[in-house]
């Protein structure tokens, strides 16, 4: 998956030795395993098969098998939260209380990036190569909204168009901050 220039800017954004949370981490290749170049990462996962495996490719980092959606961490413990083509199969009635959990994880100043679907979409369950796959997202500007409402100021975000399955399918990605309080 190609990342936009944001998504190398983001990943500077926070400094070396800094702590990261991936939700929706995957098998860690490759956000985990260049994170894990620079900083201490976590990775929550909701298929055992993507820890088992980001355990390998990732040794240095920390997986947990769990939901996204229900995982629980102290407040304050991360300078950066990241999660990538993940929003998208989380019920969007959920993503609001999500975004106010990973803005409670943070540390002030510490930053958000993620990047998901970018439609309207409430619940489809589409065919994604040859499996039942759940999707459910927001418009761009509904979730940044949702974003800025629970307490991060936006700094900046990109659309990228991705052919998946010979169809051109638009990520919103989203760089925010944790204001300082
Ligand atoms: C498209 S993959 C992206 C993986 C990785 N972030 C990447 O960019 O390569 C989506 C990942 O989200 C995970 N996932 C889906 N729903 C989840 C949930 N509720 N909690 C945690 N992980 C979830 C899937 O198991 C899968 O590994």
């Amino acid at each position: 998956m190609a990342a936009p220039a944001l998504a190398r800017q983001g990943a500077g954004s926070a400094g070396a030795g800094s702590s990261v949370l991936d939700l929706g981490c995957g098998s860690g290749d490759p956000a985990g395993i260049e994170v894990a170049k620079q900083h201490h990462i976590t990775g929550v996962d909701i298929s055992q098969t993507q820890i088992d495996l980001a355990r390998q490719y990732v040794p240095a980092g920390h997986f947990l098998h769990g939901d996204a959606a229900s995982v629980q961490f102290p407040a304050a413990s991360f300078d950066a939260v990241i999660s990538f083509y993940t929003l998208e199969h989380i019920p969007r009635q959920e993503h609001e209380a999500l975004l106010r959990r990973i803005h409670g994880w943070l540390r002030p100043g510490g930053f958000l990036l993620i990047s998901t679907e970018a439609g309207d979409v409430e619940e489809l369950v589409a065919d994604w190569l040859g499996v039942p796959m759940f999707m459910s997202s927001f418009d761009p500007d509904v979730l940044k909204r949702l974003v800025v409402g629970v307490g991060f100021a936006l700094l900046e975000t990109a659309t990228e168009n991705q052919v998946e399955q010979a169809h051109d399918v638009p990520y919103l990605w989203l760089l925010a901050c944790k204001q300082s309080e």
